[in-house]
């Protein structure tokens, strides 16, 4: 929260996305105790104990609520499921006619177990350590609502978006008020600040960047902070790249999630400049450990730790990464003073 309030820290403040997952034991005893994914996800006592577990083991400064970001495709009742070993299959929308049919107005009651766990991690946790509430932003949870899964380009979504653009706009518009309405529930649960993923909106031209990933986006910070002036909102436009500077300066971000690909001197001119820097070690590196591991920790404190930084990944940890490499990791940033 400090770095977030302006206050770069000598020693950065970390966490890890998803850092509740199946590289963890303890979160695969508790998956198999609720049974699929998204029974997890909705049982509030069983979330907030994966949420609590990578803090109670690591002592990250930052838990992330357990989640997805496919619950409000499902509370706009779409059918939403996981498939072991697949990941998500919704139910495509991928006509106009099909985009007819969708309710405009979120379920939030479907959500009340996020709200509960929220209370219940926040009512658990440290007093010092951050409580992040989250959503997908509107492109990237639009791509699966279109499509019905995850692709490979995500194809389908960028598709409908030149060929049918106001059913495209129709789902965004759907999902941008949507989003505000949750994450003004979740700040109300106990969230301190909220981040935005958008794991696809680096695969957008310019063009369609600005339309379907900074737009939305700004509508979101805009629309959250009309009831919360103060909130506090990180965005995650995985991929952006040279697009950063245009989409801190137009969404009015707090905060921007950076992937590794990023170009570490365009950050620190034009974007940590205005807003603070989250990331953005490979965790392919969780996996390699060793001299790799240590080179890439080092490098990331050494590219971002002369302003505002909160150490993290540039993606999600990956199932396979290994417990003692991530000790060793928050072991170096922990003894690191700039
Ligand atoms: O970071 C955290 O620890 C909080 C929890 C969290 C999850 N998903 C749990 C999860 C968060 C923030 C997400 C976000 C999410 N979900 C994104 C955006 C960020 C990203 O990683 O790109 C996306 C695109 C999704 C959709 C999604 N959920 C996919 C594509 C998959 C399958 C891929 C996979 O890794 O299996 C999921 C499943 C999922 N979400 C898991 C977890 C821990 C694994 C499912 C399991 O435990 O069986």
């Amino acid at each position: 929260m400090e770095v977030l309030s302006g206050n770069r820290q000598a020693s950065p403040p970390m966490w890890m996305m998803r850092q509740a997952g199946r590289y963890l034991p303890e979160y695969r005893a508790t998956r198999a105790e609720a049974g699929s994914f998204l029974d997890l996800c909705y049982n509030a006592k069983l979330a907030a104990e994966v949420t609590l577990q990578p803090i109670r083991r690591f002592g990250f400064d930052a838990a992330i609520i357990f989640s997805d970001i496919l619950v409000v495709p499902h509370a706009l009742g779409r059918a939403v499921r996981f498939e072991v070993g697949e990941g998500p299959r919704l139910d495509p929308l991928n006509s106009p006619d099909l985009v007819g049919t969708l309710n405009g107005a979120i379920d939030l009651g479907k959500l009340e177990p996020v709200f509960e766990a929220l209370r219940i991690v926040r009512s658990e946790l440290p007093k010092e350590t951050t409580l992040i509430g989250f959503c997908g932003a509107p492109f990237t949870v639009a791509t699966y609502m279109v499509a019905g899964q995850g692709t490979s380009d995500q194809g389908p979504a960028r598709l409908m978006a030149y060929q049918h653009p106001g059913a495209f706009a129709k789902i965004i518009d759907v999902l941008v008020e949507s989003s505000i309405q949750y994450l003004l529930k979740q700040l109300e649960a106990g969230a301190d600040v909220l981040q935005l993923f958008d794991t696809w909106g680096g695969i957008l031209p310019p063009r369609e960047f600005e339309r379907w990933v900074i737009e939305p986006t700004r509508r979101i910070v805009a629309g959250v902070r009309k009831q919360v002036p103060g909130a506090k909102i990180i965005g995650f436009p995985r991929g952006a790249g040279a697009l950063l500077p245009a989409f801190i300066e137009r969404t009015g971000v707090d905060a921007v999630s950076i992937d590794w690909t990023a170009e570490p001197k365009l950050v620190r001119e034009q974007v940590q400049t205005k807003v603070a820097v989250q990331g953005n070690l490979d965790p392919l590196l969780l996996i390699a450990g060793g001299a790799a591991l240590d080179e890439g920790v080092d490098d990331v404190l050494k590219n971002f730790s002369g302003g505002r930084h909160i150490f993290n990944l540039g993606h999600g940890i990956t199932p396979d990464a290994s417990i003692a490499n991530v000790e060793q990791m928050v072991k170096r940033v922990r003894a690191f003073k700039g």
